[in-house]
């Protein structure tokens, strides 16, 4: 066992299993994969902090252990950067910082060529890109009440428990020191009594965006108001809204996109990392290439419509949230982009396969529960070129079904942004195959 690593010389935290009940006996165990959460997997028993591979020594109870010391670590096996990670603190906020980041990759990117082959495609060289630590720009995070004060941090994993944060290896550093002063200052800020608030914070390119969750704006006092306004002056914030009451507006939040400057909507969808949303933009674009018409379904705020737009391509995009939807038109007029911009809710409400016909290229986004009628509709359009883009391969997988009959997988990539957890984004492109007419 290397230095540093979990093992009989690094006791864990000692375990709670009820007064007068006696913990489950201690086993040693063979973990043979990882779970889509990041989980090892002995069987149908979930250990958290395990790796495939690896021998260790565990307390199960039903359907869950708890591994108390690692008897031979899997090569893959590294120590992981945060203190607040692993058995001892369990802080939610990263799953698998005990996995070599190459490694993680590597599981990643056989789980995404797996779900495409279920889904009937022949898989081609996959391109993947994997962001840095410190780059997540939004996150959630709890503030609480401890003994020693006031701390913030994420929640541990399966509960609702939060692991005060003194380092971050996710997050930026400007969101995280932002989240830090918050947290110094807030017993000023906030109404006096049991403070019980979620911060919510993106990091837009004029500034940070943070929204005060769980706390009654009308419930502010003048002194208060006073005191957030200030924080968001010397904290140099671009928004402090209390839920969706913005108080204070700096400098509107925004992403400049080449030539556009589109509005981020309060807690509005971003992808996780700038660097993430390169790659998938990146592979989107290259993708779709040269086209004189596309749609892009669920478009969120344009992170692929406006580029999409700036090729000259006539842009059609699709989504369901206002606030997004008006984004989307401000960042298109603001770089003088066709983007015909409809809000449709595209489960209820599928565009119809004869719409999609005329289009040369349709991109689609959903949200982890894929999109199953939409995708239909686009396979029955027989749309020549298909880019899905998707945080969920298995509802990727199920989607594409409707693809395979007709159409080949052209390229695949992987983009790990959410660094040490179980989440993986993909874009697959599809390409129809030519139909003999004779
Ligand atoms: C994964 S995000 C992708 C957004 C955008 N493509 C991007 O990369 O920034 C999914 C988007 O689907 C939208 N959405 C969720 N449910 C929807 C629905 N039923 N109809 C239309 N859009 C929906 C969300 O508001 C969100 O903008």
């Amino acid at each position: 066992m290397p230095n540093g690593l979990w093992g009989p010389a690094v006791p864990n935290r000692p375990r709670r299993h009820g007064s007068g009940v006696p913990p489950p006996a201690l086993k040693t165990v063979i973990i043979d994969r990882l779970a889509a959460s990041g989980e090892g997997m002995a069987g149908d028993v979930a250990l958290p902090y395990t790796l495939p591979g690896e021998t260790v020594r565990a307390r199960l109870s039903g359907k869950r252990g708890e591994m108390e010391a690692v008897l031979a670590a899997a090569p893959a096996r590294v120590t992981p950067p945060c203190p607040h990670f692993g058995p001892g603190a369990q802080c939610g906020g990263c799953a698998l910082q005990h996995m070599d980041r190459a490694a993680l990759l590597a599981w990643k990117r056989a789980r995404v060529e797996a779900a495409m082959l279920r889904a009937g495609f022949a898989v081609p060289p996959v391109h993947t890109h994997q962001s840095p630590p410190r780059s997540r720009r939004r996150a959630r995070l709890a503030l609480r009440r401890f003994a020693d004060g006031l701390h913030f941090g994420f929640r541990q994993r399966r509960s609702h428990a939060v692991v005060p944060m003194e380092v971050c290896h996710i997050l930026t550093l400007p969101l995280f020191t932002c989240a830090r002063r918050f947290a110094e200052a807030a017993e000023g800020l906030l109404p006096k009594g049991a403070i019980n608030a979620d911060l919510v914070l993106t990091e837009t390119d004029t500034g940070i965006d943070l929204m005060i969750l769980g706390v009654d704006e009308g419930g502010l006092g003048l002194a208060e108001r006073e005191a957030l306004a200030n924080f968001a002056e010397v904290a140099d914030l671009a928004r402090l809204s209390v839920g969706e009451i913005p108080l204070v507006t700096r400098t509107p939040p925004a992403m400049r996109w080449g030539k556009a400057s589109v509005p981020v909507p309060q807690g509005g969808f971003l992808q996780a990392t700038a660097d993430g949303e390169a790659a998938l933009r990146m592979a989107v674009c290259t993708g779709v290439g040269a086209v004189r018409s596309v749609a892009d379904l669920f478009a969120g705020i344009g992170t692929f419509s406006l580029p999409l737009a700036a090729t000259g391509a006539r842009v059609l995009a699709a989504e369901g949230a206002p606030d997004a939807v008006s984004a989307l038109r401000t960042g298109a007029a603001s770089a003088g982009l066709a983007v015909d911009v409809l809000r449709r809710d595209l489960f209820t409400d599928p565009i119809a396969a004869e719409d999609l016909a005329a289009f040369e290229a349709v991109v689609f986004d959903p949200p982890r529960a894929g999109a199953a009628a939409q995708a239909a509709a686009i396979a029955e359009a027989g749309v020549p070129l298909v880019a899905a883009v998707s945080c969920q391969p298995g509802t990727l997988a199920r989607d594409l079904r409707a693809f395979s009959a007709a159409y080949d997988l052209t390229a695949l990539t992987v983009v790990d942004q959410f660094l040490w957890s179980g989440h993986i984004e993909v874009v697959a492109i599809l390409r129809r195959r030519h139909v003999n007419s004779s």
